[in-house]
């Protein structure tokens, strides 16, 4: 692991750390030790059997805490369903049709119950179950304080306005300086856990064809991974919704530094004007044409180097 792209996962690390601090005093490493000792390896099992029919969970449930304390902190209000008094941010532009793994963070609360009924919050299910996606994916350790409280109202607004694939750089670092993230490190931390999960094609096209509104493609993608993102979403036709496309092609399912080395890679031929898009600019390598389950991180996770880091107090 070299240089700029290992210190940069290693502040994503940090970066999780740092992501809605404000709460830590009253959080603790300890709070459900003698209320629900096994509340982790409860977590654990739930996805790890979810992860046997979904590789991407791991990151769809990383995505969903991200989503959920973006939006006045981590409290789970991103879970809350439409009701009388709730407009869900489960439909908001951000997420609908978009953010995923509902139904296993369902059932991990259904485990938890059976468990220790009613005392683990959907909040700490959902911080807890992102640390435990990106360690199963290979990725770098964090503790995390428990102890959030579920919040009782949703924000819609706040959740139409999650940073978006069109925000340009001012923009974006407006929305992570409102939530009290740095605009340097965090953003550039964070971005990184672009490193695995897909991207739907209507998030691809304007790269692919109307990069800027230039009506050309972006062009510091790589030409024969711009071919294979054409090939799966078209100018015309296809699916812009349900054809997916991996975020990081060399390593689609493990959470590593390649999101990192592929811009790297890039940056040396790269217009300083690139766009804050997710999609990387340029695979490392060709994509691998392996099938899914025989590119998944297990093996990679027992070579990953990562330390322990840090403490979450999302
Ligand atoms: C910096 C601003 C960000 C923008 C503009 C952004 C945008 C996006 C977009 C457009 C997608 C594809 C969604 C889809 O196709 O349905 C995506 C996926 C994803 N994002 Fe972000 N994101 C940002 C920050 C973050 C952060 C901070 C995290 C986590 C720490 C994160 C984690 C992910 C993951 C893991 C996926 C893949 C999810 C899946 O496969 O289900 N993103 N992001």
């Amino acid at each position: 692991m070299g240089g700029a792209a290992a210190r940069a996962v290693l502040l994503l690390a940090a970066a999780v750390a740092a992501l809605v601090g404000g709460a830590s005093a009253q959080l603790s490493e300890e709070f459900y030790d003698r209320t629900c000792p096994d509340v982790h390896r409860i977590v654990r099992r739930v996805l790890k059997k979810a992860h046997q029919d979904d590789p991407r969970i791991f990151a769809s449930l990383t995505r969903l805490h991200f989503h959920d304390c973006f939006v006045q902190g981590c409290d789970a209000s991103i879970l809350l369903d439409n009701s009388t008094s709730i407009v869900s941010e489960k439909f908001a532009r951000p997420n609908n049709n978009s953010a995923r793994g509902y139904p296993v963070v369902d059932a991990v609360k259904a485990a938890l119950e059976e468990a220790c009924p009613g005392v683990v919050s959907c909040a700490d299910i959902l911080a807890i179950a992102a640390k435990i996606s990106v360690e199963l994916s290979g990725g770098p350790r964090w503790r995390v304080p428990l102890g959030r409280r579920d919040g009782t109202t949703a924000n819609l607004t706040a959740a139409n306005n999650l940073p978006g694939p069109r925000d340009n750089l001012t923009t974006l670092q407006q929305k992570f300086a409102a939530v009290g993230l740095d605009v340097v490190t965090d953003l550039v931390a964070l971005s990184g856990a672009h490193t695995f999960g897909r991207v739907q094609c209507q998030f691809v096209t304007d790269r692919l064809y109307n990069f800027s509104g230039t009506g050309r493609p972006d062009p510091t993608l790589d030409a024969g991974y711009r071919a294979q993102l054409a090939k799966s979403c078209p100018r015309r036709g296809g699916n812009r919704r349900t054809a997916l496309n991996d975020l990081d092609p060399t390593t689609p399912d493990a959470f590593d530094k390649n999101y990192f080395v592929n811009i790297v890679s890039t940056a040396a031929s790269s217009s300083p004007t690139r766009s804050y898009c997710p999609l990387p600019a340029r695979p490392r390598r060709r994509p691998s044409t392996a099938s899914p389950s025989a590119r998944r991180p297990s093996s990679r996770a027992s070579r990953a180097p990562w330390p322990t880091w840090g403490t979450s107090s999302f």
